[in-house]
């Protein structure tokens, strides 16, 4: 375990850094009065309910409910320690921490196989771009890549290499370096025979394009062969350190172009990333041979606004980008699509018409989602003909119907509408019935909570549980008011436990803070779950001063629950009475009702 952080580093960590700073490193924010707002990275979302308060220095999502400080917010973000999320954070604010965590103790808690395949990948690298570059043995490769228009400027920044024709190279390169050969199978740079359990290289003879992730660590490869031998593409299978469904190929190098450009260019395969990048795009990135997953477009989310698809222009590449582009809209993103002649991959368009008409006339001139809709859905039919025609206009009808804004659906009807010589009026006649259509199959099967809801359902809770929470507030921002209401209480407890156990917290908080702190009190708490309902109480509007009226009908609020609860306990005892015909005692529990009923 490492080393403990003393309380007054970590504030000073806490005040250096800014966590609206911080969070828009995964969250694109917009201000909006004190606060500021975004979608959340916790849950998928379309309507930003996740909000960021400078003055507090926390956050809260009203959807999901997530919540907490700077330090939680990485924590839970990054799957990371209380410790790591300190070490982060001062390495942001140029605090120095005594106890030298950057490098030794944390490298430690990579576990040692991680460690040792990572290390294997980052010397294959080296080791195979220098076979590339500088070797005899890899001639014919490098003389394949500039055939084919690659640059050495671009060998060297994507580290491409070169893989020996031979069956053992590397096991054995591996294995005098004393990297367990067991560990280097799961790593999948090696594979194990069957037969005499013995090991042969997973790659040989290919061209070397090494996979990074995020920080830019070597975490796979996959292998192109020279001529036409299959399969084309050799990939690492998935490992410890290789999961394909989260890696976007060169987003480590992209990163800061798409956040200044708030868009990425995706594209189908590497080949046309790296020609892309030649051609100037440098905010391009794409899958590894797989469809684009839920991960992808939350990694994506993160840091654009919009994703340019640029995928191959062949009947299997315009099915894909209709499926990634779907995904992506769904999730909130804006899209477009680049589009080129027939049957042409972005490499080969740059390669033969070059990389100006490339920017201007394929990503420059991308068409919106529903402009390429307008050609997708035309694709396999005959306009000429009646039936096809009507399906088209159908299909694009509903499309245009679930579109959000009234100019844009009054836009596309107009080109339906002009296009086909329709009636405008007819047109938006049956968007409209599509829309009513559409909107009653959806009443009956919607279970997600909006943010609208769960307000509702807050206002449902007894008056007592407002009350407790805009105690919780004021005392938050207030520590005198935590002794008054201590006092007030007389000896009673709040009606929510985790009210009280916020109570508590914040009694033991003050008696070594003099000031008031929401985030440090956030720290201090060591529960998750009321870490949350503090960020969350946070966040209601109160006054700024808690007058002695407002305070007295709280506290009223909070007794009157108990006495009420007490009051339903007495008339269950009452029935009960009545029902033995004990009178006497029917009388007296009577009584005590009376007297519970005037105290309210
Ligand atoms: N791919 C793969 N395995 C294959 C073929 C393709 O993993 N056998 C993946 C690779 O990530 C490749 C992407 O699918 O980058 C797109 O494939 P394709 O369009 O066939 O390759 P190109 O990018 O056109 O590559 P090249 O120009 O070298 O043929
Ligand atoms: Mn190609």
């Amino acid at each position: 375990m490492a080393e403990r952080i003393a309380e007054e580093k970590i504030n000073q960590i806490r005040q250096a850094v800014d966590i609206v700073e911080v969070i828009s490193d995964y969250v694109q924010l917009k201000k909006q009065g004190r606060n500021y707002f975004g979608l959340c990275p916790f849950h998928g979302e379309n309507t930003p309910s996740f909000s960021v308060s400078p003055d507090k220095q926390i956050f809260h999502c009203f959807g999901c409910g997530a919540g907490g400080n700077v330090f939680s917010f990485l924590i839970e973000l990054e799957g990371i320690s209380f410790q790591e999320a300190a070490v982060k954070l001062a390495a942001k604010a140029n605090i120095e921490l005594d106890l030298d965590m950057s490098t030794g103790p944390k490298e430690k808690k990579v576990p040692e196989d991680i460690q040792a395949m990572l290390q294997a990948h980052e010397l294959l690298r080296k080791f195979y771009h220098h076979l590339l570059v500088n070797t005899n043995e890899g001639q014919p490769a490098l003389e394949y890549l500039m055939d084919r228009g690659f640059t050495r400027e671009s060998i060297d920044k994507f580290q491409i290499g070169y893989s020996l024709n031979s069956w053992d190279y590397v096991f054995k390169f591996l294995s005098k370096r004393e990297f367990s050969p067991e560990w280097m199978e799961k790593a999948g740079l090696i594979i194990k025979r069957e037969k005499d359990g013995t090991y042969f290289d997973r790659f040989r003879n290919r061209i070397m394009f090494p996979i990074f992730d995020q920080n830019g660590k070597t975490i796979a490869f996959s292998g192109r062969t020279l001529g036409a031998e299959q399969p084309k593409y050799l990939n690492s299978p998935e490992t410890p350190i290789f999961n394909k469904s989260k890696i976007l190929y060169n987003y480590h190098l992209a990163k800061p172009n798409i956040k200044k450009l708030q868009n990425a260019v995706l594209f189908e395969g590497f080949a046309d990333v790296i020609a892309a990048d030649r051609a100037g795009i440098e905010n391009g990135i794409a899958t590894m041979g797989t469809a684009l997953t839920e991960e992808h477009i939350a990694i994506l989310k993160r840091t654009a606004e919009s994703i340019t698809i640029c995928y191959d222009s062949d009947h299997a590449g315009i099915e894909a980008a209709f499926r990634a582009g779907s995904l992506l809209t769904e999730s909130g993103m804006t899209v477009k699509v680049a589009v080129m002649p027939d049957g042409m991959d972005p490499d080969e368009y740059i390669k033969s018409l070059g990389s100006e008409r490339f920017r201007k006339e394929v990503i420059g001139a991308s068409l919106t989602w529903m402009a390429f809709k307008f050609l997708y859905f035309r694709r396999g039919k005959n306009l000429q003909n009646e039936g096809d025609r009507l399906a088209y206009i159908e299909e694009i009808i509903r499309e245009i119907s679930k579109l959000s804004k009234a100019v844009e659906r009054d836009h596309y009807l107009r080109q339906l509408a002009g296009e086909f010589s329709l009636s405008l009026d007819a047109l938006r006649e049956q968007q409209k019935q599509i829309y009513f259509a559409e909107k009653r199959k959806e009443k009956g099967k919607k279970t997600s909570s909006s943010p609208a809801l769960i307000l509702q359902t807050n206002e449902l809770k007894p008056r007592y549980y407002t009350a407790e929470r805009r105690l919780i507030a004021h005392m938050l921002k207030n520590r005198d008011t935590v002794y008054r209401v201590q006092e007030l209480l007389q000896g009673e407890t709040f009606n929510e436990d985790e009210h009280q156990a916020i109570l508590t917290y914040l009694l033991s908080f003050y008696e070594d803070h003099s000031e008031a702190d929401s985030s440090a009190f956030l720290t201090y708490i060591q529960d998750d779950h009321l870490r949350r309902i503090v960020a969350n109480i946070e966040m209601m509007p109160i006054n700024d001063e808690l007058s002695s009226q407002e305070l007295n009908d709280y506290i009223k609020q909070v007794l009157n629950y108990q006495k009420l609860l007490r009051i339903k306990e007495k008339e269950v005892e009452l029935k009960e009475a009545e029902r033995q015909q004990d009178y006497k005692q029917a009388a007296l529990i009577g009584n005590e009702i009376n007297q519970l009923r005037k105290s309210l």
